[in-house]
Order: structure tokens, then sequence, then C-alpha cells
């Protein structure tokens, strides 16, 4: 269990004058700029659970994280993971966590990949045997093979990911915490590596910490997610709680048989429906429209443009979670701050 109470982190840095006189000034006088990157962060997740830790650039995600592995240590509050406090027992702690941070390989880089597992695995002292059956499991998941005795550096970013995450499982650690591990991936890799968490999670039980700004990312594997905004927790709950109490807007998509077929049409007049609630753009030959399900009945915007004009194809569409925490940083939900 992981368990996260009243955690803070601020930074401090110097604030540097421009020039030769900012640094020399800066010699004699130095201002220090604090910033306070986590605050009073509060949560808890079960053994098993796949949590999404959501937030803008800036917003403090990978600081929690790396609080929780025991890089960072707290300003003040504290975190423990399965009883262990990460900051004051970092060997311990390493021993139950895999981290995979999308932006930096925890490899060597001039050594063969197969070289970088032999070492992880006397690091986290894995018996032979557990190495076979997890290498093969991993192998199996992640088609490392192909690429196994290359040096890390030729690896190309869909490898090398997906070598990080094989890497940070390979003493099967009880938590994984994964740092935007899809970032820059195509489709294939992506859909490789999300299929790869997800059987890891289905068949060791693996909490799984997940942050990323692919949103699609975290509704494949997340039930739960933990939204931040500049360092503090505005919502921990379900997605689909989330979706259910904010995603009111649907969209339907309208290809018309003509180019010009919806010259004329004003829907917000002949469904008597404000801009609030009902949203028309024009594209070429198709209409975007988006509406308030609580407040408009599909059939009713269908049956208005088909009354219009003729048309081809139509698909409806839910709000996607992206729109929805986009909606929640602009504070148009008025979740804000208070929860
Ligand atoms: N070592 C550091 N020294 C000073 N400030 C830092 C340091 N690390 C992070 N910060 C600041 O703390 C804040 C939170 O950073 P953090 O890296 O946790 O954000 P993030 O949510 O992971 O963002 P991103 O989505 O861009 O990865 C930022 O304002 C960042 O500039
Ligand atoms: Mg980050």
């Amino acid at each position: 269990m992981i368990q996260v109470e009243n955690l803070n982190k601020t930074f401090k840095t110097y604030k540097r004058g421009t020039g030769l006189a900012g640094a020399i000034k800066g010699i004699f006088k130095r201002e220090i700029i604090e910033k306070h990157a986590v605050k009073n962060m509060n949560f808890t997740i079960q053994d098993g659970e796949m949590v999404g830790y959501i937030g803008a650039n800036g917003a403090g995600k990978s600081t929690t994280i790396k609080m929780m592995s025991g890089i960072l240590v707290p300003t003040s509050g504290k975190c423990e993971i399965n009883g262990v406090i990460p900051y004051l027992n970092r060997k311990e702690n390493a021993k139950q966590i895999g981290v995979v941070f999308g932006q930096r390989t925890q490899l060597w880089w001039d050594l063969p990949l197969v070289e970088s597992f032999g070492i992880l695995k006397e690091i986290y002292e894995v018996s032979d045997k557990d190495y076979k059956v997890r290498y093969e499991f991993m192998n199996d998941l992640l088609g490392l093979k192909d690429f196994i005795s290359s040096p890390v550096r030729t690896l190309s970013l869909g490898q090398r990911m997906r070598a990080d995450l094989a890497a940070s499982l390979i003493h099967n650690p009880k938590i994984l915490y994964l740092d935007e591990p899809t970032i820059g991936l195509d489709i294939m890799v992506k859909a490789s590596m999300l299929k790869g968490i997800r059987d890891i999670n289905n068949e060791f039980k693996t909490t799984v910490i997940l942050t990323t700004h692919d949103l699609q990312d975290i509704e494949e594997l997340c039930k739960r997610i933990i939204i931040i905004d500049q360092g503090e927790k505005i919502y921990d709950g379900s997605i689909k709680e989330i979706k259910n109490t904010y995603g009111y807007m649907k969209n339907i998509s309208v290809d018309l048989a003509s180019l010009d077929g919806a010259g004329g049409l004003d829907l917000n007049t002949v469904l008597q429906k404000n801009t609030t609630d009902l949203q028309v753009e024009i594209c070429g030959a198709s209409l975007s429209v988006s509406y308030n399900k609580n407040k408009i009945q599909s059939g009713d915007i269908l049956s208005a443009i088909i009354k219009h004009t003729p048309i081809l194809d139509v698909t409806i569409k839910e709000t996607a979670i992206e729109e929805i925490v986009k909606n929640i940083y602009s504070g148009k939900t008025g979740l804000g701050k208070q929860l």
C-alpha cells in the first residue's frame, strides 16, 4: 500500500542576474526563489491498483514520483511505500519498486541491452532461474529479442522504451512508477507498451502509477485518476464518475451530401438553444455539433439537419477525458481548488 500524507516539496533556487554585472552582483547578494512544487498531497493507493496521475506541465507529477522513489526528500509530510519510507531507506525501497522515466533511460548507454539486464540482475540479486522466467515473459510481451544484443545508444525510441520497461521489472517489483512511458511512441509501439503494462498488472498484481499527457493511455489502463494542479490535488476518483459529472457535452459529426449543404442552417435558432449548450462548426461538407446531452436529444439535432440538407454519414462521440480535464484547468467545471 502507498500512503502519502501532507507531502510537500519546495525547491529553492537562486535568481541569476543577466550579463556579467548580474553575475557579479549575484556573488554578493543572491535572491532566493522558492517553488512549492507539491503542496499538502494526500492519497492512498491499494495493492494492485492502476492509478493515473495527471497534471499539466510543471504540476508536480515527477516531483511526487521522485519522492515516492526515494530520489528526492520531502520538505515536510511523509510517504510510506509498503511500510518503507523511501527517502530514509532507499535500498529497501528500491527492491520493491520499478521506475520508468520516459524522458530518460536508466540503461547503460554503451552496453548491449543484455549486459544492462545482467547488471540489474546482479544489483537486485535475482536468481538465474527467476531471471530466465522473467526474461522470457517480457520477451513475449515486449519483443526484446530483435535488439537484445544492440548497444542501448543504437536503439530506436520505441525499442529503448520497451527495454526500459523490461529493465524496471527484472526484480519483479510490487510497485511500478511510470513517468510518461509512452512519450513520442508510434501507435503500434504504444499499444504494445500499454498491453505490456496491463498484462504485468494482471499477472503479478503489480501496483501501477502512471503519469502521462496522453489521457487515452490513462483511459485504457486506469479506473482511478488523481488530477493535480500547481502541486495540489484537485480530483481523486473514478474516470467514470468524472465523465458522468462533467462529460455532459457530446459531439455529433455529420458528413453532408453537398459542399454548401450547411448554407443558411442556423441550428441554434431552429432548436432554440444558446451557444453554451449547442455549438456548431462547419468544415467543408462536414458539420461538427457539440451539445449538452442533458438538454438536447441527438435525434432533434439530426432531424433538423436532415430537414435542411441530405446527409451521408453520422458519428456521435462522448466527451473525451481530455476535454474534461482541459475544462477543469480553465475553470469551466467549477471543480477547481475546492476538492
Ligand atoms: N530540481 C528542481 N529544482 C528547482 N525546481 C524544480 C526542480 N524540479 C522540479 N522543479 C519545479 O517544480 C515544479 C514541478 O515540476 P515537475 O517536474 O514535478 O512537474 P511535472 O508535473 O512532472 O511536469 P511535466 O509534465 O512537464 O513533466 C516545476 O515548476 C519545476 O520547474
Ligand atoms: Mg514530469
